[in-house]
């Protein structure tokens, strides 16, 4: 599986926050939707039990919800202590301290942990890797990625990124992206030759502001459909 538990700080979004971050509209929480690389978010928790049609790809899905919950409880202190440290790199409105932000991650992460066995076994979790995706051509109607694309452009490269969006657009009608910054918040160095390359091929590509940010300076989602 080449994908080490011990290597991972699993770390999960609410509902909440997803449907901020890329503007989900009544209309888009009714489309068939795909999250990669949503963790131990509670987006497809919720999402499901409000009666939408969500599948969640993730290489921690090859662990047990014990496996991961250990993991949770192994890393939270030193997250939030990184937090604490790094405190000017977010934006302190919405969410106004690191101990409340440690509150909201952990009951997205609860949420996600009693729904996962069950999830699992009606096929909401799977376990997959970019830049490969075991589901059939355009399966879904969008596709959402949080917090994983753009985001590790230091240990992802350019290559990488377009594959995985190629990839991506090939199982769903459209894809969106956010953050479009890397983990020290700068705009990611792939971003323009993403835009690049899907504007010269026949795609739709924009990007467009958010009402959404705690990363400081990440407020805008990319957004590339198929013409
Ligand atoms: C920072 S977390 C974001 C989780 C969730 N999307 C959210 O916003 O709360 C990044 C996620 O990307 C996943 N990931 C790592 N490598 C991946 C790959 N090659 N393909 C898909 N997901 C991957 C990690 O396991 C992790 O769950």
């Amino acid at each position: 599986m080449g994908f080490a538990l011990d290597k991972i700080v699993p770390w999960g979004r609410s509902f909440q926050e997803y449907c901020e971050m890329f503007t989900l509209t009544e209309e888009d929480l009714k489309r068939s939707i795909l999250g990669c690389g949503d963790g131990p978010a509670s987006f497809n928790a919720t999402l499901t039990r409000q009666g939408g049609n969500v599948v969640s790809l993730d290489p921690i899905y090859a662990f047990s919800a014990t496996q991961i919950k250990s993991r949770v409880d192994e890393t939270y202190a030193t997250v939030l202590a990184q937090l604490e440290k790094n405190k000017g790199d977010f934006v302190w409105n919405k969410i106004t301290s690191v101990a409340e932000l440690g509150e909201i991650r952990m009951a997205a992460m609860k949420l996600f942990l009693a729904d996962y066995e069950t999830g699992k076994q009606q096929n909401r979790y799977i376990f997959g890797e970019l830049p490969s995706l075991p589901f059939a051509d355009k399966q879904f109607d969008l596709a959402l990625s949080s917090h994983f694309l753009f985001l590790y452009s230091e240990h992802l490269s350019c290559d990488f990124h377009l594959q995985a969006l190629q990839e991506i657009l090939r199982v769903a009608r459209e894809v969106r992206v956010f953050p479009l910054l890397t983990l020290d918040t700068k705009l990611s160095s792939h971003l323009q030759s993403v835009l690049d390359f899907f504007k010269q091929n026949t795609f739709q590509v924009e990007i467009k502001p958010v009402d959404y940010e705690f990363q400081r300076g990440a407020n805008q989602m990319l957004i590339i459909k198929h013409i």
